[in-house]
């Protein structure tokens, strides 16, 4: 039979709660087409950071390197550890070095699910930058807490690395409806976006039969509630794509819903696949979370692995819960709990 080893980081609040309805879905999936996952759970965590002064331990990149694939639910415990260390040591630091350049994001309305737009048909597929620009965590700060402080938090991004990620952007688009949309802001930013710009029309002329159109981050951002139907694949710096990846989220449904692939399109590395979603301190510990989003990560880890039927399953089992309405968790203005959205994509791909 065939086998996948997978590092299962469950993390800090929901992302536990979401992780163990997921796992069984994925479990489920490979015992229908004829593959085992051999889990291993990292409690690397808010908790971990607690008892051990850090996210992870110093040989945590190397331990994640024996890995297929890493399956990651959410971190960030404030109360324990202030965000920007546990994100910048762990996850932001996972993303880099693994050169996980692409940050894969599908936005779409899952069948009987409610968007908060009139109109909920659209099919977005967003290309995020993920190892640079606005989050290399290059700066400082001087004279710290006086009327003379100063802050510099510098993007750095490199004609390697925005072409590549375009290039990906790219490649999607003719795959899919040739439609392009670049999302920058170089009116304003008039070095980097411009670059962006610059690059992106570059690339585009390899590709004459993708339609590119240029947009200013701010007016796509309104383009996604107001016209979502005209986009298709779109391409962000590491920042940009992170916003418009919320709204993204907002309009399939909402943050319960919107998956995330860190892809390392070299597969030098694992990827990690993941929610979009943080911890969500505000729902923690109630067993109420959405689990959607985590198992469509586990979908698209699947296919990631090559398991392309079993990917598709996953999710064709998940539209048939949410289709029926079973189990809707409140987000979705049902009363069921996280354990038992699971469970229904758990029968529903056992009928099927
Ligand atoms: P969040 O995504 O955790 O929550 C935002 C809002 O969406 C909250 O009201 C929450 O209840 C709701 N929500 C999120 N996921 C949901 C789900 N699956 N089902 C139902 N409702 C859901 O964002 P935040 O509040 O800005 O951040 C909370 C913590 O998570 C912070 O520590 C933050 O740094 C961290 N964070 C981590 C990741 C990650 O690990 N990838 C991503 C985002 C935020
Ligand atoms: C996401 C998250 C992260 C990001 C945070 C937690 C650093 O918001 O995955 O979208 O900004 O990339
Ligand atoms: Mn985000």
């Amino acid at each position: 039979m065939r086998s996948y080893s997978i590092a299962v980081i469950p993390g800090d609040g929901i992302g536990k709660e979401v992780m163990a309805a997921a796992m069984p879905v994925l479990e489920a999936a490979g015992a229908g087409h004829g593959f085992s996952l051999e889990a291993t759970h990292l409690p690397w965590s808010g908790e971990y950071y607690a008892r051990h002064g850090e996210m992870m331990p110093a040989d945590g990149l190397q331990t994640l390197t024996r890995f297929q694939a890493i399956y990651l639910g959410a971190i960030g415990d404030p109360r324990v550890v202030p965000d920007h260390v546990a994100l910048h040591t762990m996850l932001l630091e996972i993303r880099r070095r693994f050169q996980q350049y692409v940050n894969v994001r599908p936005h779409r309305v899952l069948a009987g699910v409610r968007s908060p737009l009139r109109d909920g048909q659209f099919d977005i597929l967003c290309i995020r930058e993920n190892s640079e620009g606005e989050y290399v965590g290059a700066g400082g700060r001087a004279h710290v807490g006086t009327a003379d402080e100063v802050v510099v938090e510098t993007s750095i991004f490199t004609r390697r690395g925005v072409e590549r990620v375009v290039r990906y952007a790219f490649e999607q688009a003719r795959a899919r409806s040739r439609r392009l949309a670049v999302a920058t802001k170089s009116n304003a930013q008039k070095h980097s976006m411009v670059f962006w710009d610059e690059v992106a029309a570059a690339v585009a002329r390899e590709y004459p039969d993708v339609e590119t159109t240029m947009y200013h981050v701010d007016a796509l951002c309104a383009r996604f509630i107001t016209h979502p139907a005209s986009v298709d694949v779109v391409v962000a710096s590491n920042l940009f794509g992170d916003i418009l990846t919320d709204v993204g989220a907002a309009i399939q449904g909402g943050l319960g819903f919107a998956a995330s692939g860190n892809i390392d399109p070299t597969r030098t590395y694992p990827s990690m696949f993941e929610p979009v979603h943080g911890s969500a301190p505000d729902i923690a510990g109630r067993g109420i979370a959405n689990p959607c989003a985590t198992i469509w990560a586990g979908a698209m880890m699947l296919e990631h692995l090559g398991e392309r039927e079993a990917a598709a399953a996953v999710m064709d089992a998940l539209e048939t819960v949410t289709d029926a309405g079973e189990a809707r968790t409140p987000d979705m203005g049902g009363s069921g709990t996280t354990e038992e959205m699971g469970a229904a994509v758990v029968a529903a791909l056992r009928r099927a």
